[in-house]
């Protein structure tokens, strides 16, 4: 079969959109959403993740793959996973997960076939790049006996003592949304354990911090490497997260956390977190483990507008920027940008230490922007930073912090006035960020035309932005309420991903 490729001019419409990243990673053309089967093999990165390459709608997803020996200068390589003519996966090839079965990569998807997923796997080449299906296709052939599912797909697949284990995600209806746990001598025949944590749906709401919906999607177990700063707490015990996207009846998705333990066949929860405080502008995250022992994580930042604006961009849907996540001495994860999206830095601009006022310090001009900004805000003070802003305002996306209490901050993103488009998402997003008791807020700000990512101290929050007016392109930082001091400021351009024009499967 000839490797699907969207076409040339679905690419030119693309690639002419003034909203499409170039430093984030992007499809070729159409739809894009998930990561999938994230691994780091012989020093080279790759990338699989959720595709339609012929619009920019959801619809018979492929598994589209680019690799990277740097994690952010990529290179697109054959799709992966094609929907078959018939058989289980004909509908589309839902998310999954790559691992290396005593040398032979292999991938558990769900494959898709009218409206269930249902277990799936297929091996590949050293390579990566030439996948075949198995015959015995799916592998697991139905739900769990006796149990009435929300929905079921999705997984996390690791070796443990000798034997494969996964998670499919799941919700168990009347409950709560799930994990379910399976264990395998071979990737093929899997005998179902029972559920490893069930959430209760019965209540809540995200900003409480006690909603987890009636579904978990792309459910992902690991046990994080501790921050430097908790390494050294002599009493840190191991911590184990459980990472799922929420969803409720397509009403909401939220990439969630808990913290616990896991052992045995169960997962006993500590604390559920928000993961990142954009909601469905990080969804679907998917983690591994890379060969110098770091957690990375990917996320799917979902569009903000509407379905005839993406399709006439010809295309939708942007990876983030590969994180690198910790557990910081509070017990929640910390976030931070790989260290390699520094190297995509060029004409830096300091600013000068200061106290800041209402005046507007200026951080540089552009649309593809990394702005670091350390600051000590007083208690009961605010800090604002505006981005994508026109000279007189009439376009701006602000960014407040404020220091709560001693050591409790929040971020605050309003895009009521990102975009003079009355069509796309302006609903704000907020979330509680620590804060030391000096006041410290570190700030770090990647704008990369529409895709938006923000770190306070080490808590994210993701967004898209879709301003109209050609010189949406400033940046500042001002005192709102109380006296703040600005320690250090410094703006980069950042370059393209794509040093030319983007080669399709070399
Ligand atoms: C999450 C998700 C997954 C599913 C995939 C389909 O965004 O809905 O649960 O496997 O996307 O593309």
């Amino acid at each position: 079969m000839s490797n699907p490729e969207p076409s040339p001019s679905l690419v030119a419409l693309a690639e002419a959109d003034r909203h499409r990243p170039r430093f984030h990673f992007v499809s070729p053309a159409g739809w894009l959403n998930d990561p999938n089967g994230l691994t780091h093999r012989e020093g080279t990165y790759h990338l699989f993740y959720q595709y339609n390459p012929t619009s920019a709608l959801h619809s018979r997803i492929h598994w589209g793959h680019a690799t990277s020996s740097d994690l952010v200068r990529w290179v697109d390589q054959p799709v992966a996973l094609i929907p078959g003519d018939e058989g289980p996966d004909r509908d589309g090839c839902w998310s999954g997960a790559l691992v290396d079965d005593g040398g032979t990569p292999t991938i558990v998807y769900s494959g898709r076939h009218g409206d269930r997923e249902m277990p799936c796997v297929a091996t590949g080449s050293a390579d990566l790049n030439t996948w075949t299906k198995d015959p015995g296709n799916p592998v697991i052939d139905g739900y769990p006996e006796g149990l009435e599912v929300t929905a079921y797909r999705d997984h996390c697949v690791w070796r443990e003592g000798g034997r494969w284990r996964q998670l499919v995600g799941s919700g168990i209806v009347g409950k709560g949304g799930t994990a379910l746990l399976y264990e395998s001598t071979d990737l093929r025949s899997w005998d179902y354990v029972g559920p490893l944590v069930t959430g209760d749906a019965s209540t809540g709401t995200v900003e409480a911090g006690d909603w987890t919906g009636t579904m978990w999607e792309c459910v992902d177990l690991f046990r994080p490497p501790p921050a430097q700063d908790r390494d050294a707490a002599e009493d840190a015990d191991p911590v184990d997260v459980l990472v799922f996207s929420a969803w409720d009846a397509g009403v909401t998705h939220y990439p969630l956390y808990w913290t616990g333990t896991y052992s045995g066949d169960a997962f006993v929860p500590c604390e559920l977190h928000r993961l990142d405080y954009g909601g469905r502008y990080f969804y679907a995250p998917q983690s591994f483990r890379d060969s110098a022992g770091r957690r990375l994580v990917f996320g799917w930042l979902q569009e903000g507008r509407t379905d005839e604006a993406m399709v006439a961009a010809g295309w939708s849907g942007v990876m983030s920027l590969p994180r690198v996540i910790t557990l910081g001495v509070d017990g929640a994860l910390v976030q931070a940008p790989a260290p390699e999206v520094a190297t995509l830095r060029r004409d830096g601009q300091e600013c000068a230490a200061q106290t800041l006022t209402a005046a507007a310090v200026p951080l540089g001009e552009g649309d593809q922007r990394d702005l670091e900004v350390t600051a000590v805000l007083a208690p009961g003070s605010a800090i604002e930073v505006a981005l994508a802003t026109t000279p007189d305002a009439e376009e701006v996306t602000v960014l407040r912090i404020s220091r709560t209490g001693v050591t409790e901050g929040r971020v605050e993103l309003d895009r009521s006035r990102s975009s003079l488009d009355p069509t796309v998402d302006a609903t704000p997003r907020s979330g509680p960020v620590p804060i030391s008791s000096d006041g410290e807020v570190e700030l770090r700000v990647l704008v990369d035309h529409s895709a938006l990512e923000v770190f306070v101290n080490g808590r994210a929050l993701t967004a898209r932005i879709y301003p109209t007016r050609e010189d949406a392109t400033g940046a500042s930082v001002s005192a709102v309420t109380g006296s703040a001091e600005l320690c250090r400021a410094t703006t980069w351009a950042m370059r393209d991903t794509w040093a030319g024009p983007r080669q399709l499967y070399p």
